[in-house]
């Protein structure tokens, strides 16, 4: 299968082809998810100064919007999969955007948010847990915390199993979809002296949440803020 194939023509793979919009989930939903997280981004108080970081990265579905958004030096992205990198800059952005704004990659598959040694204001780690067993979601949620600035915030998305719900094992589950018990990520987060926040924001196949250091950065009625159309307040450490 060639690599690269139109947008409409790449609509009509299973998700986990071996093409840079449907090795990231249902081609049809590319489009859909990166105004997901560049509308969350912006609802939870998204400045241009920010540093994020885009955990799972993939083909850019977010970092072909967010890239341009922010300040030169402000994106820093890992994926395992440089390949998918490689072709979200041939065949989304162009490659001019690297010169321009820097951006910055690691093919780390060490489930390690520390990678860039460099404190953010946003995490963003859509669809990766959904796929991750527990020892990999552990060390994403720990390694978050500590690469988080005090006001940072580590959005993911998630698949909510019921009680009950057997953890999952497998290291990487690809294209496979995991769920988790919400009070297992609650106490992981707990343990690892973070607080744990399910979001009331629409995913096509999952459940949004936001994981903080300190409470005073979680969303204030976050369920009001797309109808609204403004951001939250966004609390600041001093
Ligand atoms: C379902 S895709 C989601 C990609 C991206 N977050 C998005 O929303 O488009 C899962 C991504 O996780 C990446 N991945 C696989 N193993 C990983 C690891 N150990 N660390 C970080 N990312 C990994 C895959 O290469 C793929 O890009």
């Amino acid at each position: 299968m060639p690599r690269h194939l139109s947008p409409e023509e790449a609509e009509e793979l299973k998700p986990g082809s071996d093409n840079y919009r449907a090795y990231v989930g249902p081609p049809r939903r590319f489009g859909l998810l990166t105004l997901s997280q560049m509308s969350l981004l912006a609802a939870l108080g998204l400045e241009e100064s920010d540093y994020v970081l885009d955990f799972g990265c993939g083909s850019l579905r977010l970092g072909r919007s967010l890239i341009p958004f922010l300040r030169e030096g402000r994106y820093f992205g890992v994926d395992p999969n440089l390949w998918l990198i490689d072709d979200g800059f041939k065949y989304e952005t162009g490659e001019d955007l690297k010169t321009l704004k820097s951006p910055q990659f690691s093919g780390s598959d060490a489930f390690d948010c520390t990678v860039f040694d460099r404190e953010f204001d946003f995490i963003m780690a859509q669809s990766i847990i959904t796929h991750a067993g527990a020892d990999n979601t552990r060390k994403l949620i720990e390694s978050a915390g500590r690469a988080m600035r005090r006001d940072g915030i580590l959005m993911l998305s998630y698949l909510k199993g019921e009680a009950g719900t057997p953890l999952p094992e497998e290291p990487w589950t690809y294209p496979f979809n995991v769920p988790y018990p919400e009070s297992w990520l609650q106490q992981t987060c707990t343990d690892a002296g973070l607080i744990w926040h399910e979001l009331d924001w629409h995913h096509a196949g999952a459940t949004w949440a936001a994981v903080v250091r300190d409470e005073r950065r979680l969303p204030l009625d976050d369920h009001k803020l797309g109808y609204r159309g403004v951001a939250a307040p966004r609390w600041r450490a001093g």
